[in-house]
């Protein structure tokens, strides 16, 4: 099934194409970083008309690419996310697979990140996901793990309050580094020593053996530590004094070992055939050489997006749609509805009772 992806839900516009067999044909991203950067965090009403401006336009683009004719499905993101940027992508995927006569399925944000590791931007077909397969998310908005078993996914645990990515965003905005902080936090911590600042664990009361994670802590550690090495927001962000490059690569270096604190413990409990990681923060160089040195000691297959499948982008919704669609789940395209918050609850059913009916 020949499927168009639209993915509106935070600050990217993206489209893709991919063939019945997952290979991705074309994929388009415009970007609204720059739009929000002065602000510090995305700005809803500016990424809504953002999206509107830029949808029509990528899909021109897309059209010069493959021509739209011969697509079977489409598929779009849903939900969690921004409202408004929701409402633009929902309407406009159902607009046109309506006025086509294209099928059309609505796909949940998460469920496209959890398959986003088993896809390929070099021309071969997607994989699918051998069960059972343990898969972290960790984005600005989620840090979970979750278990992939026979179309079902279930979140294993949760953070109690910041996602990993938010902390990065948040630190780097309190430095003065600006909009994504991710990306910039990480190229920084190449230079820094990884050993120079150490952080008390979080001391969280688990009688369920959850393992929840929590970032709140290290976050406000790094943020005063900061405070204390430096004048902040820094002068120069581009070259910051070397204790503070010290500290991002500390930092960096802890939230890589925090998030993978639960794996042997979730490996012994679900015994999965492989691990893997996607969402922004798995483009985290720290976090993928641990987990890749990990996979090589543990003797399990480690399965890492490509960096550029790991932020928000069609490809990932544009399978999970298809990968729904085998199954028979279509959607509605006069009443497709958008939702901003996870109709399920990452963490909160502990009786493997599954999220996702279908992947
Ligand atoms: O998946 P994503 O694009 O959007 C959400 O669904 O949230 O993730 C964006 C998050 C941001 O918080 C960004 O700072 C973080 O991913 N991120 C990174 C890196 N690249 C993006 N965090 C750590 N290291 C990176 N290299
Ligand atoms: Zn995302």
């Amino acid at each position: 099934m020949r499927t168009l992806g639209i993915e509106t839900s935070c600050d990217e516009t993206a489209l893709a194409a991919l063939d019945g067999d997952g290979r991705v044909l074309a994929h388009l991203l415009s970007s609204q970083a720059a739009a929000h950067a002065p602000y510090l965090g995305v700005v809803p009403e500016i990424a809504a008309r953002h999206h509107l401006e830029a949808l029509p336009r990528l899909l021109d683009g897309l059209a010069r690419e493959v021509p739209l004719e011969g697509i079977e499905l489409v598929a779009v993101t849903r939900g969690p996310g921004l409202i408004g940027s929701l409402l633009v992508g929902t309407c406009f995927a159902s607009a046109w697979a309506w006025a086509r006569g294209v099928p059309l399925i609505g796909v949940d944000h998460l469920e496209g990140h959890l398959v986003s590791p088993f896809l390929s931007l070099d021309g071969a077909p997607a994989r699918e996901a051998p069960g059972p397969a343990l898969t972290l998310v960790v984005s600005g908005g989620h840090s979970s793990y979750f278990l992939l078993d026979g179309g079902e996914a279930r979140p294993l645990n949760r953070t109690r309050d910041d996602a990993a990515g938010e902390v990065f965003d948040k630190v780097a905005a309190a430095l003065g580094l600006g909009y994504p902080g991710g990306p910039v936090i990480d190229r920084l911590a190449d230079g820094g020593d990884p050993r120079a600042f150490g952080f008390a664990p979080p001391r969280i009361k688990d009688p369920a053996g959850a393992l929840d994670f929590s970032f709140s802590g290290l976050k406000t550690a790094v943020m005063r530590r900061a405070a204390e090495l430096a004048e902040l927001p820094l002068a120069d962000p581009e070259h910051p004094p070397q204790a503070v490059v010290d500290l991002l690569a500390s930092f960096r270096s802890t939230i890589a070992e925090w998030l993978l604190a639960p794996l042997e413990a979730l490996v012994d409990r679900h015994r999965p055939r492989v691990v893997a990681a996607s969402g922004g923060v798995a483009a985290n160089q720290e976090l993928r050489r641990r987990l890749t040195a990990w996979g090589e000691l543990r003797g399990i297959e480690v399965v890492l997006p490509p960096p550029a499948l790991t932020t928000d982008n069609a490809v990932m919704i544009a399978w999970a749609g298809q990968l729904r669609a085998r199954r028979g789940l279509l959607d509605d395209p006069r009443s497709l509805r958008a939702y901003p918050r996870a109709p399920w609850k990452a963490g909160a059913d502990r009786k493997g009772r599954p999220v996702f009916p279908a992947l």
